[in-house]
């Protein structure tokens, strides 16, 4: 298969050979990328452990080792800093400085974070990234709950996924209306979304000559975030980290994302389940993500677009750009009928064309003058977003196109060695190949998909 195959058409003639094919791919890419306690989401562009690819990459290596994928998620919480928090990169120290920026000596969080309880033997990032992993323990869980059980899975990590939620709920409600905020665009994972175009705006960019970037040696620039995105970027989080990384004081971005949110909906929703089963009280995390997916309707649906807007928190306003966040909360427990019935005509819809102008749901809307098919969050197609769609599209009862999308997922995956990202509409490769998450899903979906 070629990486300009179409998709679409690939993906439902699938044979049973071409699908054993595509396991074995993605075993490989998950075995090859595994360096003994976590994975990394690509040897050249992530050669370090980041935190929502790790619950991602278990929710895939449950289908091949469930013990692995506890470890992926174990070694992950096991640099959670005293505050709650986890960090979005876990750094190994066995890789060099310069294979990564920003890298450990940029961050130095054990110093610049002790106040904030980070941790002494080993260094991370400062800031956090969707809190996916209370979905994927319960999800890894119910892959082998034998082994789970007899090791403790999660009776150990319970207390740590709850102080993660808590440090959440209690230090990033910065909008006070009972979202979390992030305070950096790479917090949401879409790190140059135009979603933030507006919010980082006022953002006095670090000049380029002030850092050397590591990704454009391993990829290609019209494929990346520009200089002055990363300016920008370095600008946000020398404030954090001068500020010992304390969320006690207002920075220049603060913004209440959809995807975040929903995610963490969707997270306090398995907690809950993961409390039954550990003999502890679900109520709170019931009540806990019910009381989000409220105020997720209430401060973000914008039903006009048909879809959730982000909030700029800073300047007191919702942001016009319709991005693949505000579709995320499909998979939040509780939607209202007539919310989810909107959504999912806008996954069809001109403005991400699922099924007609795309094969897998675009991370930007194509209809704005933002939008680039090959520019990382700026248009391209992602596979753990389109993943938690698939799973959202199935939950409101739209089973016909999450298997259209399941089907296509399946396809790009294959004629496209494993992209980082895909072109929407042709599933071009761009950004890394044979990356973490999208062997993880490609996984999940032949296991799902298998099943029926
Ligand atoms: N996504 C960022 C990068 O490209 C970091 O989290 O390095």
């Amino acid at each position: 298969m070629t990486a300009t195959a179409p998709a679409r058409q690939k993906a439902h003639s699938l044979s049973p050979p071409e699908r054993r094919a595509l396991r074995s791919g993605a075993a490989r890419v998950l075995f090859t990328n595994w360096t003994g306690a976590s994975t990394v989401p690509s040897h050249t562009l992530y050669p370090h452990q980041w935190s929502w690819d790790s619950a991602f990459v278990a929710i895939g290596l449950r289908h091949l080792s469930p013990r692995r994928a506890q470890r992926e998620l174990e070694s992950l919480f096991g640099a959670q800093w005293g505050d709650g928090r986890v960090p979005h990169i876990v750094f190994n120290p066995a890789v060099p400085q310069a294979a990564y920026f920003p890298g450990p000596d940029f961050w130095r969080s054990s110093r610049a974070g002790s106040a904030a309880g980070a941790p002494r033997a080993v260094e991370t990032s400062g800031i956090v990234q969707p809190p996916v992993h209370a979905l994927a323990a319960l999800l890894v869980h119910e892959s082998d709950p034998a082994t789970s059980r007899v090791r403790g899975f999660l009776r150990r990590l319970y207390p740590r996924l709850a102080a993660w939620h808590s440090y959440l709920a209690t230090r990033r409600d910065l909008g006070g209306g009972g979202l979390v905020s992030i305070l950096h665009p790479w917090e949401a994972g879409m790190d140059n979304s135009p979603s933030w175009d507006g919010p980082l705006s006022s953002v006095e960019p670090v000049p380029a000559s002030a850092f050397r970037r590591a990704d454009l040696v391993a990829g290609s620039a019209t494929d990346r975030p520009t200089d002055t995105d990363y300016g920008r970027y370095v600008r946000l989080a020398t404030a954090y980290r001068d500020h010992g990384y304390r969320d006690d004081r207002t920075y220049a971005f603060a913004v209440e994302d959809p995807g975040f949110n929903a995610l963490l909906a969707a997270s306090e929703r398995a907690l809950a389940t993961i409390a039954e089963e550990i003999g502890r009280d679900p109520e709170p995390h019931l009540a806990r993500s019910s009381a989000l997916t409220g105020a997720l309707v209430e401060r973000l649906w914008q039903h006009g677009s048909g879809l959730f807007l982000c909030r700029d928190v800073v300047a007191g306003e919702r942001v016009g750009e319709r991005g693949v966040a505000g579709l995320l909360p499909l998979i939040a427990p509780g939607l209202p009928a007539t919310v989810a019935e909107a959504l999912v005509r806008t996954v069809a819809g001109p403005h991400f064309g699922l099924g007609t102008e795309t094969v897998l749901v675009p991370s930007h809307d194509l209809r704005s003058p933002t939008f680039d098919p090959a520019r990382y969050w700026r248009g391209p197609a992602w596979f753990n977003t389109n993943w938690v769609i698939e799973r959202g599209l199935r939950a409101h009862g739209a089973d016909a196109m999450a298997d259209g999308l399941a089907g296509a997922m399946l396809g790009a995956a294959a004629a496209s060695d494993f992209a980082e990202y895909v072109d929407p509409r042709t599933a071009h490769a761009h950004g890394a190949t044979r990356f973490g998450w999208t062997a993880a899903v490609t996984l999940d979906l032949l296991a799902r998909t298998g099943e029926r």
